[in-house]
């Protein structure tokens, strides 16, 4: 099937990475976003501006394309959202939707991750073409963990957690990959290469952001503290990422970005 590839969330963290690598490909690109083209964006991409909470523009977003990236969200429950557009695209012509999810969601009882397991349930049992591949966090989240607190006197971590966080450009890279393929189902997972405690990772962003500050250890009970302190964020055997926290750092900083 021909058209283009619609990114929804094309304007976030993970989405700019996919339409940027799918460019480079020379695959077409429709970017959904809820606001308008800015004018300075000259990149060689269509654009589609929907918002997936009410579903307008929805249809026209999906015309005539072959696969969908759907890496927009919504912290709050990304499974309305999902429901919308899986609706639409069983509608519209039937792609292939590639969704993006995250390791430990059906062990973490987090409410947006219970929302990402129902949207994953959902998309499994659409009747579309479908492809899941579940990350760990992105270095960009855990940088930004200690970054939001950098007004404090001190920088704040929930003692006995650790992440294994992955570089965004290269789960992008595996999404380009798995939306131009056949649909796969649940591919595995992907996951950075060095498992690190929080706190360490915190005095790493300090130093790189150039910050003194004491990292304080703090001890939270509650069951999402616990699974969590026992890794269920993690996948140690699926250290398959390359990049380290250490060297994107090391690139945000030399673009004065952190
Ligand atoms: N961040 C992580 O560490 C991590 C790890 C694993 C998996 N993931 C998953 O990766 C995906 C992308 O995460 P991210 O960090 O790149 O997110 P992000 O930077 O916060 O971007 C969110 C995107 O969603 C779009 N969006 C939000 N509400 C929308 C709505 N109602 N209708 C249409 N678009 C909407 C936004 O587009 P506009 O503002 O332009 O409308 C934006 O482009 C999520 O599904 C997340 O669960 C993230």
């Amino acid at each position: 099937m021909d058209g283009p590839i619609l990114v929804t969330g094309g304007t976030g963290t993970l989405g700019r990475a996919v339409v940027a690598q799918l460019l480079d490909e020379g695959v077409a690109v429709r970017v959904m976003s809820r606001r308008p083209r800015r004018a300075d964006d000259d990149r060689a991409c269509e654009w589609a501006v929907c918002d997936l909470a009410d579903g307008v523009g929805l249809d026209a977003a999906l015309a005539g394309v072959r696969a969908v990236v759907h890496c927009a969200t919504n912290i709050r429950d990304d499974t309305a959202t999902t429901r919308r557009l899986v609706e639409a695209a069983r509608r519209t012509g039937g792609p292939h939707l590639v969704y993006i999810s995250i390791v430990g969601i059906d062990e973490v009882p987090l409410p947006y991750y219970r929302s990402k397991l129902e949207a994953e349930r959902i998309i499994q049992g659409s009747g579309l073409p479908w492809t899941i591949l579940r990350t760990t966090q992105f270095h960009d989240l855990v940088a930004t963990l200690t970054t939001v607190q950098r007004r404090l006197p001190l920088v704040l971590m929930p003692s006995g957690l650790r992440f294994q966080s992955v570089e965004v450009t290269e789960v992008a890279g595996r999404l380009v990959g798995l939306s131009q393929g056949a649909p796969a189902g649940r591919v595995p997972d992907m996951a950075g290469p060095e498992v690190r405690d929080a706190r360490d990772l915190a005095g790493a962003t300090l130093r790189a952001a150039g910050l003194r500050r004491p990292v304080v250890p703090v001890w939270l009970p509650g069951k999402i503290l616990r699974r969590l302190r026992a890794g269920a964020n993690l996948a140690p055997d699926r250290a398959v990422g390359t990049g380290t926290f250490e060297q994107y750092l090391a690139a945000r900083a030399g673009a004065g970005r952190l």
